[in-house]
């Protein structure tokens, strides 16, 4: 069922939200780096440490058997979450950066040699672009990179020739700088007709939209319980199983073995293989409660809110700034998520966001970890709101208000 979000409810859910700041209500727009936590996610974690935490998979007595059946909810409850079939398909870990780098480092050592391709887009986030710098250094594999158009998409022209002998295809589901959503049927389409497998970088998708990782039809599918309500300190790799269990570990330690001797070790099957370590126990926990939360909303409710109010925002600046302002990325708010990358003529994004901050509107400046984005933009940063279940028209308001100010204040 989806009904439209009661977001006067949801801002009294998250307690950071209420407070002020120089006399004005906090306005938080940057979730695309990383979202607040509801109440019910710091106290499922606060409860799960009064109550329940030990380490998991080693203890016999009965709190680490708990704390494991815990932890093991989380996995199954994420894997329902993105429609996975299989929970044990699902790897923590530390975030999607991690995510990524266990597929180029674990995959990629493996499958990549030189005279192979790799292909990665100019719209990706440094997350989904540097690992595949080493592992393509490392291997002799070349990259070629897919370009953007002008609205901030994927120019898919010459998909099938970059496409043509490549081996991986590393791309994001949805921009962070753009807020392009991209076509990933397409993408994935043509990716497994080249034979090469697709990496998704869902960082900016999952938390935004619908995800059915089947219907995706991606082999690896990487996110972040940081930007969805969750904890930072935990991310997921998703992939099916006869690929995670063709892959050798990432990282070696306790936790990954099925025995180890003086003259070597055996592997654990996944998802304990690529988990090493104590894993972030409290961290799934919370991020479960996250997928509770937004379950509760409804993902299509969600992301019914965020094209709603991303037109609603659109609108109100180009009204309030016309020409002196230019966003990034498409027109259309159907084709693209609530991120909107901003650029203020004759005013730096470093100080557009100052401005935006002395009246309590939090944004991000800079490259956005995007730099060869920016590069083929040309320019050298944009200052960034991004929308979540907790903003309304109001922080809409809020943000065109400041920016008016912002332009006012530097055109003196
Ligand atoms: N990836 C995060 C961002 O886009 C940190 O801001």
């Amino acid at each position: 069922m989806s009904q439209a979000l009661d977001v006067a409810a949801i801002k009294k859910d998250f307690p950071v939200l209420d407070q002020v700041q120089n006399g004005r209500r906090l306005v938080f727009l940057d979730s695309a780096a990383s979202s607040q936590r509801p109440v019910q996610v710091i106290d499922a974690m606060s409860d799960f440490y009064n109550t329940t935490y030990a380490n998991v998979h080693r203890g016999v007595y009965r709190l680490a058997e708990e704390s494991t059946n815990r932890y093991e909810h989380a996995r199954r409850n994420v894997a329902r979450f993105i429609g996975a079939t299989n929970p044990n398909e699902v790897v923590f870990t530390k975030n999607a950066t991690e995510a990524i780098n266990l597929v180029a480092h674990s995959w990629g050592r493996a499958n990549l040699r030189s005279g192979d391709a790799i292909v990665l887009s100019i719209l990706d986030h440094h997350a989904n672009i540097v690992p595949w710098q080493m592992v393509a250094a490392e291997t002799g594999a070349e990259i070629r990179w897919i370009p953007a158009t002008a609205d901030g998409q994927l120019d898919l022209s010459d998909l099938d020739r970059l496409l043509d002998g490549a081996k991986v295809l590393a791309v994001t589901a949805m921009s962070n700088v753009t807020g392009a959503i991209t076509p990933t049927d397409t993408l994935v389409a043509a990716a497994k007709a080249a034979g090469a497998v697709t990496v998704l970088d869902a960082c900016q998708y999952v938390p935004h939209l619908p995800t059915d990782v089947v219907a995706l039809g991606a082999d690896f599918v990487c996110f972040s319980g940081h930007k969805m309500l969750g904890p930072s300190g935990i991310g997921v790799l998703w992939a099916p199983m006869e690929l995670l269990e063709a892959m050798p570990p990432f990282l070696g330690g306790g936790g990954m073995i099925l025995n180890v001797t003086v003259d070597g070790f055996t592997p654990d099957a996944p998802p304990a293989r690529f988990e090493a370590g104590t894993p972030p126990i409290t961290e799934a926990i919370g991020l479960s409660a996250a997928i509770d939360y937004l379950d509760e909303l409804g993902m299509e409710a969600i992301r019914a809110h965020e094209v709603s109010l991303t037109a609603y925002a659109m609108r109100k600046l180009s009204a309030e700034l016309g020409d002196s302002l230019r966003i990034h990325g498409p027109s259309e708010p159907a084709q693209r998520g609530g991120v909107l990358s901003i650029e203020l003529e004759g005013v730096h994004a470093h100080d557009v966001s100052q401005v935006l901050d002395e009246h309590a509107v939090c944004v991000r400046p800079g490259h956005h970890c995007a730099k060869p984005l920016m590069k083929f933009f040309g320019v050298a940063a944009t200052a960034r709101a991004s929308f979540y279940i907790y903003n309304d028209e109001s922080d809409a308001d809020a943000l065109a208000d400041a920016l008016v100010a912002a332009r006012d204040f530097f055109a003196l």
